[in-house]
């Protein structure tokens, strides 16, 4: 039973993506809003649902979208408009409900909708019925000025970016250069619709950031520039309170008591995320090169993910002798867990936030290959800001020489140094009176005062 606020009651409904990488903040967020004493309504798709037996105390509403069967992930705009216009009326009709209902009960109810930034249809729907919305964002802070900047770079013949610049600084942005921008290579019309869809039109209330303000204070500026609401840095989400598994895929647990058996910090654990879909060519030279440095591994191959094939029959046979015995390779792994382990010295990722974000709280260094969206960014930011990754190569020899240099050698040391300083500061923000602790008071009171 939620608790009064002021003699009212707070029902929150959390729109959620189907995206791992975007539900599980969301379900993070929920769960602390849920301890704040507020009711928690989660309005999701019914492709990558959330278990409702995880979190008893939620109310969780599936929205048909129509895309179980037909979701085709690399072709994003046409998935996020299918998404939006699909699960629109449902949310539009569960929202007049809610209202409806709470006209005939004694205590007063607020309604207050929190939506996934993708799932834009939910400030519109909210917008139409005068309930107040938040945004959450789940990507770095510093990726909206990277977006953002783009149609102005289109304009004046600067984007797609040519080859011969693409080493260049982006003079605006002079932590980036045109390389780490996001969508290069890709289609114009393509890219300036994402980026509508990403830069939603309504404006919410507020918005959340999964993010620390120390990290990127540059960012925080062009954010708070643009956006005339309150923003709150709420991140790294994971880390603000205990939270059941949110994976869709089933974790294999045996790496841990494999991990048990390692030496500390000698592992590298590889693992492209949720949506990476990698050539074969390049994962063979991968697993070359993982061969090669004589390191052991954890590797995570995700079912599908590598083009063609359904899991690991790309590994030539050769391969998988030589690999045979000094690691492991798993479908989905506890991610966290594993980061967590004393027997992991690197963490080889395509950078996606919420890994970046889960690594840098471990203090683990990272071997960056990015492939879009906000991973080059953040690859850009662990290698030459954060100082505590380094960019990944293609070619087996670069990459055995890589993993090295990441788990044994003085620069790999130097990393895991600057990842301890980042693991305490993040640390001090989530502790009585940091950053995100405060951000996250402040978020509580806002609420009751919409
Ligand atoms: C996507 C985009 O790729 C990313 O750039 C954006 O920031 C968020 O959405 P995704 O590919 O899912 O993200 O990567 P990431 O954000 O890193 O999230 C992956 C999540 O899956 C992490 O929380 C990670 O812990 C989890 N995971 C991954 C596992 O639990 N087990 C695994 O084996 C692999």
């Amino acid at each position: 039973m939620a608790e009064e606020h002021g003699g009212r009651r707070y029902r929150l409904v959390l729109t959620a993506s189907p995206l791992q990488g975007h539900m599980t903040p969301m379900l993070h967020l929920a769960t602390f809003l849920h301890s704040k004493g507020f009711s928690i309504t989660v309005a999701h798709s019914e492709l990558n649902r959330p278990d409702p037996s995880k979190h008893p105390d939620f109310t969780f509403v599936p929205l048909q979208d129509n895309l179980s069967v037909t979701a085709d992930f690399s072709n994003a705009v046409q998935f996020l408009q299918a998404l939006n216009d699909n699960c629109r009326p449902h949310f539009k009709q569960h929202l007049i409900q809610i209202i409806n209902e709470q006209k005939d009960t004694s205590v007063k109810e607020s309604v207050v909708v929190i939506y996934d930034n993708l799932m834009h249809f939910s400030g519109s729907v909210a917008g139409d019925l005068g309930l107040p919305s938040i945004i959450l964002r789940t990507s770095s802070a510093s990726f909206f000025p990277a977006i953002k900047i783009i149609p102005q770079l289109h304009q004046e013949g600067r984007f797609p970016v040519t080859d011969s610049v693409l080493q260049e600084i982006v003079p605006e942005l002079p932590l980036l250069r045109y390389k780490d921008l996001p969508f290069t290579g890709l289609p114009i019309e393509y890219t300036l619709q994402i980026i509508n869809m990403i830069i939603p039109k309504t404006p919410p209330s507020a918005i959340l950031w999964n993010t620390l303000d120390f990290l990127d204070p540059s960012a925080d500026t062009h954010i708070r520039d643009h956006y005339q609401v309150p923003i709150f840095t709420v991140g790294p989400l994971h880390k603000i309170i205990p939270t059941p598994s949110t994976s869709f895929l089933e974790e294999d647990t045996s790496c841990i008591t494999w991990l048990d058996k390692q030496a500390p910090r000698s592992v590298i654990y590889v693992s492209l995320g949720s949506l990476a879909n990698v050539d074969d060519k390049v994962s063979t030279e991968m697993a070359w090169g993982i061969a090669n440095s004589n390191q052991p591994f954890l590797w995570v191959v995700r079912p599908g993910s590598v083009k063609g094939f359904k899991w690991i029959e790309f590994l030539p046979e050769g391969l998988v002798n030589e690999m045979n015995g000094r690691g492991l390779i798993v479908k989905w792994a506890p991610q966290k867990e594993v980061l967590a382990h004393f027997a992991v010295g690197g963490f080889w990722s395509h950078c996606g936030w919420n890994s970046t974000l889960e690594s840098m709280f471990e203090g683990v260094p990272m071997l960056c290959q990015p492939f879009d969206l906000d991973q080059k960014v953040n690859a850009r930011y662990l290698s030459y800001v954060w100082k505590m990754g380094v960019e990944v190569a293609v070619e087996r020899g670069e990459i055995e020489d890589v993993i090295r240099r990441v788990l044994v050698s003085k620069e790999g040391e130097e990393m895991k140094q600057r990842g301890m300083e980042i693991q305490e500061k993040i640390k001090v923000a989530i502790s009585h009176g940091g950053s995100s602790y405060n951000s996250l008071n402040e978020l509580v009171k806002f609420i009751l005062s919409l």
